[in-house]
């Protein structure tokens, strides 16, 4: 049966990669006469029934623009009263022969899930600045979210070597230290704090301590989801789908007090939060979010229901929505391996005169 009408709808985070996969998705559909409608804010629009027109026109510029024109959510049909039946008559009222579903593990979860117990016609884009996910090499959002802490944490060395200071910087990255650890080595942090490992206290002062002296600063970048062994009894605010909210946790303000306390230097931190996850689309983010969108296309167009679109190397290819959604991604000990010899290799280097 040909394919007439298709939804799309971007769900969890927003990042920047989005646009240029929606647009993706609808130029290549509308090529073969296909219909597309935009689900407003994620799996919310699928239980109420809300999308409107996409057209060529409506996503003719968006390859540059940050967030999504869809508008997103963390709502988990699985967990609304009914929702997963009224995901399914949506299809039936909305007409719909097939759903592109644009999100990381959660919004994929569902869509998996979906397509095992239903049947639905779900084809699924990685999407997360976390690159959290396992069966894809990277995932748009996250070159555009390291580039942006990256640029950060240059910032606050400019100002932590005026002041002579030790600078902190915290950043997302949700229970992989995926942004922590690539904006580490390419801003040359000198300590590393990921939640893939307890902190070293010990350690990390140390290595702050002989980058002071050889520099008169020093930069530790460190992961809203490090372990920091002293959250005793705090009671975890769970979103939707079990994942602890990190907001709250104070991890640049608590690494700054441990850091004064262990260095006897001054520290100063900042939190770049959800800076990340806004602003244009790197060129990276622009052609990955582009290419994953034509080929979910292709693939709906194929019947290929129950896949995801992933990069493989060079190449982009489908994978079972299961296989993708099965495993967290963190971060290995070969990365680990590397940023210790490289933080230990940094640590005493004098910058030339
Ligand atoms: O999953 C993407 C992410 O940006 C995480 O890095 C972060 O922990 C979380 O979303 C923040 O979520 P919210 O925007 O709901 O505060």
């Amino acid at each position: 049966m040909p394919v007439k009408r298709v939804a799309i709808l971007t769900g969890g985070g927003d990042c920047p990669g989005l646009n240029p996969a929606i647009r993706g998705v609808v130029l290549r559909l509308a090529q073969e006469g296909v219909e597309c409608l935009g689900v407003r804010e994620g799996w919310k629009g699928m239980i109420e029934a809300k999308a409107d027109p996409l057209a060529p026109a409506d996503v003719a510029w968006i390859v540059g623009k940050g967030g999504t024109v869809l508008g997103t959510s963390r709502t988990n049909p699985y967990k609304k009263e009914g929702g997963v039946d009224k995901v399914a008559q949506t299809f039936k009222t909305l007409k719909l022969d097939a759903l592109v579903a644009m999100g990381g593990e959660d919004t994929l979860g569902v869509a998996a899930k979906l397509f095992g117990e239903r049947k639905l016609p779900v084809v699924g884009v990685p999407k997360t600045m976390d690159n959290d996910l396992s069966a894809t090499d990277y995932t748009f959002g996250f070159d555009t979210a390291a580039t942006v802490a990256v640029d950060a944490a240059e910032r606050l060395r400019d100002t932590g070597l005026s002041h002579r200071r030790v600078m902190v910087l915290e950043v997302m990255g949700r229970h992989a230290g995926w942004v922590a650890l690539f904006t580490g080595i390419a801003a040359a942090a000198d300590y590393v704090c990921l939640p893939e490992r307890p902190v070293d206290v010990k350690d990390m002062a140390a290595k702050v301590k002989a980058a002071f002296a050889a520099r008169k600063t020093a930069l530790v970048v460190a992961s809203e989801a490090v372990d920091l062994s002293d959250d005793g009894g705090k009671k975890k605010e769970l979103d939707e789908f079990g994942h602890e909210v990190l907001k709250d946790r104070g991890v640049a303000e608590r690494l700054t007090a441990v850091l004064q306390k262990e260095t006897g230097l001054e520290v100063r931190s900042a939190v770049i939060g959800h800076i990340q996850r806004g602003g244009a689309p790197t060129l990276f983010d622009r052609i990955l979010g582009t290419r994953v969108g034509v080929k979910a296309a292709e693939l709906v167009l194929a019947g290929r229901f129950g896949d995801m679109v992933a990069l493989r190397g060079n190449d982009v290819v489908p994978v079972s929505l299961k296989e993708a959604t099965a495993k967290l991604k963190t971060v290995d000990p070969a990365w680990l391996a590397l940023l210790d010899q490289l933080t230990a290799l940094g640590g005493k280097a004098k910058v030339a005169a």
